[in-house]
Order: C-alpha cells, then structure tokens, then sequence
C-alpha cells in the first residue's frame, strides 16, 4: 500500500519538476521568475504543497521516504531557480549598463581645430627657452626710420654695408626715411632707449627684404634677435649662452660654434652654426659683441657697459628642423601641408 502511495507521489512529483523546469527556462525577467517559484515551491505550488501530504501517508518509513524525495526535488528546484535568477541579473545589469553609458567618442567629423602656424609655433618655442634662461621678450615696430633700422645701428648715410640688406621704403616723409625694418636689430637700440640695463631681451618679429621668393627666399619672414647688456660682458658670455640655447632648444646632442664674420653693429661679429647629431652643419645667424658706437645710439656710456647681441631667422629654422624643402610651401595657404605640422 505503502510503495503505491509513494509511486504515485513520484510520478506526481516529477511530473510537477519537469513542467516547473520548462516554464523556467521561458521566463526573461525576474518579476516572472518569482511569480513562477511561489507558484511551484509555495505552499499551494505544485510541488510545496505536497509537504502537507506526507501525513497522510501510512506508515512511518513511506512518511521518511516521501520526506527524502520531496527534499531532494525542492533543492534541486531551488538551485535551478538560483542559476536562472544569477543569469537574469546579469542580463539586467549588462542592460542597464549599456542604457546609461556616455558616449564619450570624439566625432573627428566635425569641423577639426585649426592649430598655430608652423613659424608661430617656432617663436613660441624659443620665447620658452629664452624666458627660461631669465630673457624678457621686447617687440618693436615692422614700419621704421631710417634712423633705427640703420643710423644706429653704426651704419651711417651711404655705408657701404647697408647694401647687405635690400630695403623696401615706405613712400612717407623725406624719401628713405621711412621703410620696413630689414631685420629686427633696431629693437636694440629701442630696448636700450627704454628699458634700463642689465638688459636681458629677446625680440621676436616679421622683416622686410626687396627678395624674389625662392626655396630658400621669401620678402617677409621671421627673425628673433637677442641683447644683453651688463657690466664686464666678454665674447665668453656670448659663446656659453649659444651654446646653452642650442642645446636646450634643439637638444643636448646639438653643439654650436663660431665663425669670424662682420657686421656694423658688432666687434668683433661672428656668425654661428649649430651641429646636428650626424655631424653636419647649419648656418643659424649673426652675432658679436655690442658695437661702443651702438651703446652711445641706445643713450648708454660703452665705458660702462658692455654687451653682446645675436640673431637669426626663424623661419629657415622651422624649414630645418621640419625637413621642408621649399619655405614658399610655408606661406601658401595649403591646408594638406599646413595640418602636418
Ligand atoms: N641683423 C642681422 C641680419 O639680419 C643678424 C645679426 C647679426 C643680428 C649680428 C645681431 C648681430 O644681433 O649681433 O643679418
């Protein structure tokens, strides 16, 4: 009697598992999944309230038996129910994630940022050295006198080294009074003028020449120039402070040296070149030591203070560095070569 009650229970109680395991496998949300579980393993589901049964059952041993089957299903239920809640969580919480997530994507389709020139990132870079070796940055006008760009400068009316610079004038006041400065050594004299010594400057700025544009020419370009004025300023100071620049601007692995050169402004002048890595040469620019006659133009006594100055272009310097063959491409306005740079 005892083994058909529980045969009967067996089959009931499979045939209740195999339905509540395939209705679980269709459930997708959790609300579903809790709604199936009480009506399966609550006290009126399909297999909880077949504990209410086992009283009913005849002999103490079946109750034990009945007891052991009904457990292990309900354990076995239970951990299919735990496995498909993990799983619907996990789809929930991915869900959610993917709902809330900032799209953080830069959208390089629209309209791309523009970016200094090439020669305007050059100047930037050497006002950093400069001022990082103590320099202050002076600017002076592009449109000058006569007196400033040359006169000053240790050039006087008709000397034969103001044909070194071939000069655009500006139709204003006496003719040849006024042009566009031919190099940005009049700043010089105008930082002596105002500024009291020492002087530590730096003068970047665009400069003048009647030139053919070619690879290596334009009419306008860029020079930075350099004045110190101190007491007891030697040639020393002028070579250690190249060679202090050349490297911290271009690298350690870069070295400077000085060849005798002339100019009206300087004695003795020099002209400077720097040596890449690879031990080749360039020729950066002029230099030398503050011409007295410059000091007496600037209104400082030569007996007093002494100086040096240098300077060079900035733009061929961009070309160098840059591998540029032609400076015209600086200058044409193409954007394809401009955003390389
Ligand atoms: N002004 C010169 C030029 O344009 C370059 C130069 C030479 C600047 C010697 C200086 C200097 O300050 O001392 O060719």
């Amino acid at each position: 009697m005892a083994t058909d009650q529980i045969k009967a229970l067996e089959e009931r109680l499979k045939t209740a598992s195999d339905d509540a395991i395939n209705r679980l496998a269709a459930v997708t949300t959790i609300d579903d999944l809790r709604s199936l579980q009480s009506e399966v393993l609550g006290k009126k589901g399909s297999v909880g309230s077949m504990k209410s049964e086992l009283g009913r059952l005849d002999s103490v041993d079946a109750k034990k038996e009945a007891g052991a089957m009904l457990n292990t299903v309900t354990e076995q239920l239970e951990a299919a129910f735990n496995t498909r809640r993990d799983l619907l969580e996990d789809v929930a919480f991915a869900q959610q994630v993917a709902k809330e997530r900032l799209d953080l994507t830069e959208h390089l389709s629209v309209a791309r940022r523009g970016h200094s020139h090439l020669v305007t990132q050059a100047t930037r870079r050497l006002e950093d050295v400069f001022t990082g070796l103590g320099f202050q940055i002076a600017e002076g006008p592009e449109v000058e006198s006569d007196f400033y760009n040359f006169e000053a400068l240790n050039m006087p009316k008709s000397h034969p080294a103001r044909s070194m610079w071939d000069t655009m004038f500006v139709e204003s006041g006496e003719p040849g009074s006024v042009l566009l400065r031919t190099h940005t050594s009049p700043v010089q004299i105008r930082v002596m003028e105002t500024w009291k010594p020492p002087i530590y400057a730096i003068m970047p700025g665009r400069v003048f020449r009647r030139d053919t544009p070619d690879a290596t020419h334009m009419p306008v370009f860029h020079q930075i120039e350099c004045l110190v004025i101190d007491r007891g300023i030697t040639f020393a100071d002028l070579a250690g402070t190249i060679e202090s620049f050349t490297k911290a601007f271009f690298g350690g692995d870069f070295t400077s040296r000085l060849r005798p050169s002339y100019f009206p402004f300087t004695e003795p002048s020099a002209e400077f070149d720097i040596r890449r890595p690879d031990g080749t040469w360039i020729e950066l620019g002029g230099c030398g030591m503050v011409h007295p006659n410059v000091l007496r133009a600037g209104g400082l006594d030569p007996e007093e203070w002494t100086g040096f100055a240098f300077g060079f272009g900035i733009d061929r310097m961009a070309k160098e560095r840059h591998g540029i063959d032609d400076i015209r491409e600086m200058y044409t306005n193409d954007l394809r070569f401009l955003r390389q740079f």
